[in-house]
């Protein structure tokens, strides 16, 4: 007996909404006899779409270079074609007709979105691991889009807790979709160290684990909380992110925030130790100690290994919330002071970050960090990454010529409840402030939605915090600010909370 297939429904629904859609009459029919036609050099895109659509429609799509073109009717063709002037960086052009479907760009990344904008366009099962039972009619259309910014990101803190390799390739899939371009990993902060380092393995020994964490109710739940990465996990994750043209920028937060790190190597604090992983949360007072040359040393070092292992040209430095307190009894800190001929305590903090950006200038790379790291001795060549107060800094910083990432607590921390930062507050927030001045608008590379996990367990709260306002901040950084509307994005984030109801993607309100 054979089944009666069910006719699937297309609809044009995309999130972030593209630049331009001209919608066209007739569909095409996905089968098991359609071929992927493809460059030699989108060998991986083609087998990023084959494998979608093979999972969810059972059909084994053969995959062919072009030319030759044989007599294949029905096909979909990727193509890089750096000779069309209109296309812009990661931008793509689709066109789906009857018999054909049509994806060209001026580079592999910008073919991948068009794959995704062809996956949007799908019915959601196509997001399924088996919906063999359906017709699946694509409705025809032109599109024609590119990005408002190059820095599409979002953040993960895992010192916090530590989610694993499956919840983060997860996320990785559900960023793809998006459009997403930059995944900030947040490795390392007073309550846990997740990163191995070869050179100093108590960093994971130590700073890896800690006895429990404070419950908002003030009271430690003895739960031990523990985990870290291996370089072979990261690697395993960095190609899985390249996969989808997601550069991974590692964050060790220093000077502040290091408590795990300082419980580890106590040497490097002012007072000497001993100390623990901590298991509160807040500014803690116990910092690395500037006066000392080994700090310098162990941190250089430490970055050695994270270049080594992470492509990403930017490295997240943190530095954040750093307090004085240590550095102001402490005779090393006092005799740098002295001898650098610095002039406040604070100033401590931008001699380090200089020395670390020079140092990661020297290695071909370039230092990012919170927006605490700003004085006007800062590094020219240093990333802002902007999140509370020190919004006039900020704007100096950019009328000077700086780069920075906009990532303004009060609408993309995603860890807020949706009470105070409710999806439409995350939606309307626009990264580029309303007095700056055209001109300096180059220099706000995107916009960056962070997910702290202090109070943040497992996978599920994890997923509930974060969508959809991380779909909201898709659209933000991905949509000409003109073609924004709320209302037209609450009905398509109807459509794509079916397709994260399908991946088993937990979501809030
Ligand atoms: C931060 O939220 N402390 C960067
Ligand atoms: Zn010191």
């Amino acid at each position: 007996m054979t089944l009666k297939k069910e006719r699937s429904i297309s609809e044009i629904s995309i999130i972030p909404e593209p630049v331009k859609i001209i919608p066209e009459d007739g569909e095409f029919i996905l089968t098991n006899k359609t071929v992927i036609l493809t460059d030699a050099q989108l060998k991986k895109n083609a087998e990023f779409l084959k494998k979608i659509l093979t999972q969810a429609t059972g059909f084994n799509l053969p995959i062919k270079e072009i030319p030759p073109r044989d007599k294949d009717s029905n096909v979909i063709i990727l193509k890089v074609n750096d000779n069309n002037k209109k296309l812009k960086p990661e931008g793509y052009s689709l066109h789906i007709s009857p018999t054909e479907i049509n994806i060209s760009a001026i580079t592999p990344a910008g073919v991948f979105y068009g794959i995704q904008t062809l996956l949007q366009i799908l019915p959601p099962e196509i997001e399924s691991s088996n919906a063999t039972n359906l017709v699946w009619a694509i409705l025809c259309v032109k599109i024609e889009d590119y990005p408002r910014f190059p820095w599409r990101g979002f953040m993960l803190d895992e010192s916090r807790h530590f989610f694993g390799k499956d919840v983060v390739k997860k996320l990785l899939d559900q960023m793809a979709r998006l459009k997403f371009n930059k995944f900030h990993w947040h490795l390392t902060d007073d309550q846990g160290w997740r990163i191995e380092i070869k050179k100093y393995p108590l960093l994971t020994e130590i700073g890896s684990k800690r006895k429990g964490t404070i419950t908002p109710q003030n009271r430690l739940d003895g739960i031990p909380v523990s985990g870290f990465y291996s370089q072979n996990d990261l690697k395993e994750i960095i190609d899985y992110a390249a996969e989808r043209f997601i550069t991974i920028i590692p964050e060790i937060d220093v000077p502040g925030h290091t408590t795990a790190f300082i419980a580890s190597y106590p040497e490097l604090s002012c007072t000497g130790g001993p100390f623990e992983v901590s298991t509160h949360f807040g500014i803690h007072r116990e910092v690395l100690c500037i006066g000392k040359e080994k700090t310098f040393q162990v941190v250089q070092d430490i970055f050695d290994e994270i270049i080594e292992i992470f492509p990403s040209e930017i490295i997240h430095t943190g530095g954040d919330e750093t307090p004085t307190r240590r550095w102001k009894r402490c005779p090393d800190c006092q005799t740098r002071l002295n001898k650098e001929g610095l002039e406040k305590l604070g100033d401590l903090q931008v001699y380090f970050t200089n020395r670390i950006a020079d140092y990661l200038s020297s290695q071909g790379c370039r230092l990012m960090g919170w927006n605490e790291i700003l004085n006007e001795k800062l590094s020219k060549n240093a990333v802002c990454q902007y999140w509370f107060g020190q919004i006039l800094e900020v704007i100096d910083h950019i009328r000077n010529g700086r780069d920075v990432i906009m990532s303004e607590m009060t609408a993309v921390y995603l860890n807020y409840p949706y009470k105070i930062t409710p999806l439409i507050k995350t939606y309307q927030y626009d990264p580029i402030p309303n007095d700056l001045e055209e001109k300096y608008h180059q220099y706000i590379l995107g916009i960056e939605a962070c997910l702290w996990a202090e109070f943040v367990k497992d996978r599920k709260r994890l997923e509930w915090q974060v969508f959809p306002r991380l779909i909201a901040v898709a659209e933000t950084g991905w949509t000409p600010k003109k073609k924004k509307n709320f209302n037209s994005f609450e009905k398509r984030l109807d459509s794509y909370l079916k397709r994260l109801e399908i991946s088993g993607i937990n979501y809030g309100q």
